[in-house]
């Protein structure tokens, strides 16, 4: 399976007819900065389609983007994110959760982004069981590889398989394109 065209469909923070439709919804989260929307454009083939940036807390809405003309890909803002006020914060949460968690919206599959170098965090484990308490499908991306010293590769690794439980791990790199094929693969079989 191959992704022949992504276009930009719209920024949604609230309820959307969207979010309701006939369309497959394959959502990408995770904390903050760890490379949602960098790991959308490495799948797209194209540097910015998904705003990325060095500054956590860059997408502050969902994003959502039509692939092959079939599904809707939507890039989450991130969770976690340290800085920025205190009503920020609660905004990304609320919007975060809302689509998550009402159970009018289903997705097809989640991508929960971790960062393979920096390790699983409790705010990720959190997500996790979040999401096995919902019976969500989603596959465990580990961003970042290529930033793991080749002394730590397994053990890291190892780290991330611990925390996605029976979930798939895919090894990835947005930077240095690794693991897309795998990717493309588990969201759009
Ligand atoms: P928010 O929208 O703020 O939640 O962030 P995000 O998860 O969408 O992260 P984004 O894609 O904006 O990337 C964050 C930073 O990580 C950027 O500086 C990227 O260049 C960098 N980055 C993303 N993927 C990789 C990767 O595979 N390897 C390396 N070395 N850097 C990466
Ligand atoms: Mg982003």
């Amino acid at each position: 399976m191959r992704i022949t065209s992504a276009t930009f469909v719209k920024g949604v923070v609230g309820t959307d007819a969207i979010l309701a439709g006939e369309k497959p919804q394959i959502a990408f989260i995770g904390r903050s900065n760890v490379g949602k929307s960098s790991t959308i454009n490495a799948i797209v083939g194209r540097k910015n389609l998904a705003q990325s940036s060095n500054k956590p807390g860059k997408t502050r809405q969902i994003n959502v983007y039509l692939l092959n003309k079939n599904y809707y890909l939507l890039d989450l803002p991130g969770y976690g994110f340290a800085s920025g006020s205190q009503e920020e914060r609660e905004w990304l949460h609320k919007v975060i959760n809302w689509y998550l968690f009402r159970t009018e919206y289903q997705q097809k599959v989640l991508a929960l982004i971790v960062d393979a170098n920096v390790g699983p965090t409790p705010d990720d484990v959190d997500m996790i069981n979040a999401l096995d308490a919902a019976r969500k499908n989603f596959v465990v991306v580990a961003n970042k590889v290529d930033k793991i010293k080749a002394s730590e590769y397994d053990a890291k690794l190892q780290k991330v398989r611990e925390a996605a439980g029976f979930h798939k791990v895919i090894p990835f790199s947005s930077a240095k394109n690794i693991g897309i094929g795998e990717l493309i693969e588990e969201i759009l079989k």
